[in-house]
């Protein structure tokens, strides 16, 4: 198959030029020449609707994005991900996350053999072992019902359950409260323990290599913690299991491999929450809405996988993408979703995006010559408006931003709802549309202030507008809405690999720093050699170990 690096396609270059005869028509101008706009610039898959008409685009530049698309093959990338080509090429490795919420009774075979089958045994066990827990068939040392269930994990074994129990809370399990402890900060581990009693307490160490310092220490601490409160060891058994690829390590750390329950390198970490990493999700909303999380993000796999480029969702949101940070230069992307619920996806879609796109370099292992992730941020909606908004609407940066918001609440407080949204619609309105000078010069009238005039007021009370946005709506914040919000992320991510010619699948750069921290922590502790330091972090240990002497 070949790979366009996009900078070097016609398509790309037909792109190019038109953006420069179009980057200052503005997205009013776009609606003004258009009565159908907004309906020509929204579609509606798997109970999501996206509205994308508010952009700096017009029809010829998504025209040109549509050819660019097609041009770098994304038909048939897709296509070698879903078959489970081994396209994560530096890891040598299949990406295949999407047959984890493949329910069909078909069979996807990879290296001879079916996969379907064992993902099937594999969920059924982890949905069984869940239900246990949650009918108090499963109880801790003591007979006590389990009340309290702390996922251990960090990065990918952490951010996608906590942010899908956070995002479904309303169809929680009402015994038990979920904890989350990612941080090696001991903070993290006290506060939890602090609020939980052992013999109600069962802990998921949830590390797909089992070998992250983090989850590993906090693991120990944990289970330290369990026996130094009147647990002897043949009750771990009861209170610690483990989700992993690695049984040796499972092993090693002293948990039964009959309380493991195991996923296939094939699962990136970052797109594991579908598989036996989901776990607590399991607990927290039982096996039928575990089902339906997973449908919701099949449904979109299929929309993926057969929609038309000009109708499909991910590859336009993936696009839109595109023309903002190679065209615009734009290097940051707003997630603002408009549910106190969802308050966890902006840090979610951080690894999603960040650590599969954060890459310079291409597929045929050469630097890069154009923008790659932007760096994505947000906080939900109201509160950031009472914050960070002031810069998207008169800051000098382009932020393009995804505002995501359900049309029906999960709680029966009408009028707070109604105020929600009439929020979210008026932001990505008044960002658009701006108000001018002139217009603010009328509503000032006369100033009142002789320290300023009433012409330099203007210019401080005017917005430029023309700040672009998408707005995706969900039907209601439920188990398969969600489930097709995160897929359509995870294949807006794997469409803007592959134009920008890069492998969305591994992660090294994460790599040194752990060295790094190895090294030191050996320093710290062993008084090991410290000349291999740069002298400012030799400055700064020395000051750390002049406080614990
Ligand atoms: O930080 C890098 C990383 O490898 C992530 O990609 C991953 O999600 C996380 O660490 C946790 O890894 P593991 O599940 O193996 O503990």
């Amino acid at each position: 198959m070949t790979i366009h690096a996009p900078d070097s396609g016609q398509q790309w270059s037909a792109l190019a030029a038109h953006f420069l005869s179009v980057k200052d028509k503005t997205i009013a101008q776009n609606f003004a020449g258009d009565p159908d706009r907004a309906g020509k610039y929204s579609l509606e898959v798997a109970s999501l609707f996206l509205d994308y008409s508010k952009n700096r685009l017009d029809d010829s530049a998504r025209e040109k994005l549509f050819d660019v698309a097609r041009a770098c093959g994304i038909e048939a990338r897709r296509d070698a991900m879903f078959a489970g080509e081994r396209i994560n090429v530096t890891e040598g490795r299949s990406v295949l996350h999407t047959a984890l919420r493949d329910l069909s009774s078909d069979r996807i075979i990879v290296d001879g053999t079916d996969i379907l089958e064992p993902i099937r045994a594999v969920r059924q066990r982890a949905c069984a072992f869940a239900e246990r827990v949650r009918s108090e068939e499963w109880r801790g040392y003591t007979g006590k019902s389990i009340t309290d269930v702390v996922n251990i994990g960090i990065g990918g074994s952490d951010l996608g359950p906590r942010m899908v129990c956070a995002a479904l809370r309303a169809f929680a399990h009402p015994r038990l409260r979920m904890h989350f402890v990612a941080n090696i900060d001991g903070d993290a581990l006290v506060d939890v323990l602090s609020q939980v009693n052992c013999q109600r307490t069962l802990f998921i160490i949830a590390s797909k290599t089992f070998t992250t310092i983090e989850t590993l220490t906090n693991a120990r601490t944990a289970r330290i913690w369990f026996l130094q409160n009147g647990a002897k060891e043949s009750d771990i058994a009861k209170h610690f299991v483990a989700v992993s690829t690695n049984t040796d390590a499972v092993k090693a750390f002293g948990i039964d491999p009959a309380n493991m329950f195991g996923f296939w390198d094939w699962v990136g970490g970052r797109y594991s929450l579908w598989s036996s990493i989901g776990l607590s999700i399991m607990m927290s909303i039982g096996e039928e809405k575990f089902l339906q999380l997973l449908s919701g993000a099949h449904a979109m796999d299929q929309h993926f996988q057969t929609a038309p480029l000009e109708k499909n969702m991910p590859v336009i949101l993936a696009l839109i993408g595109i023309w903002y940070r190679n065209f615009y230069d734009a290097a940051s992307v707003a997630i603002l979703p408009y549910s106190e619920h969802l308050r966890r996806l902006p840090a979610y879609l951080q690894q999603l995006d960040m650590e599969s796109n954060g890459k310079s370099v291409t597929m045929q292992g050469e630097r890069v010559a154009h923008g790659t992730a932007p760096l994505i941020w947000g906080e939900p909606g109201t509160n950031g408006q009472h914050a960070f908004f002031q810069l998207l609407h008169q800051g000098t940066q382009l932020v393009p931003i995804d505002f995501i918001l359900p049309m029906r609440p999960t709680h029966e407080l009408a009028a707070h709802h109604d105020l929600l949204v009439a929020n979210c619609l008026a932001q990505s309105s008044a960002l658009m549309i701006g108000k001018s000078v002139e217009q603010a010069r009328k509503d000032i009238g006369a100033s009142m202030d002789a320290a300023i005039s009433a012409d330099q007021l203007a210019m401080h009370r005017s917005f430029e507008g023309n700040r672009p946005s998408n707005t995706i709506l969900l039907e209601q914040l439920d188990p398969a809405s969600l489930g097709a919000l995160i897929a359509l992320y995870e294949h807006k991510v794997f469409v803007q690999g592959v134009i920008w010619n890069i492998n969305s699948f591994d992660q090294w750069g994460v790599e040194l720093g752990k060295t790094v921290a190895t090294n030191i922590s050996e320093a710290m502790h062993f008084s090991a050699q410290t000349g291999e330091f740069d002298s400012s972090t030799r400055q700064l240990l020395a000051r750390y170990k002049s406080r614990h002497t």
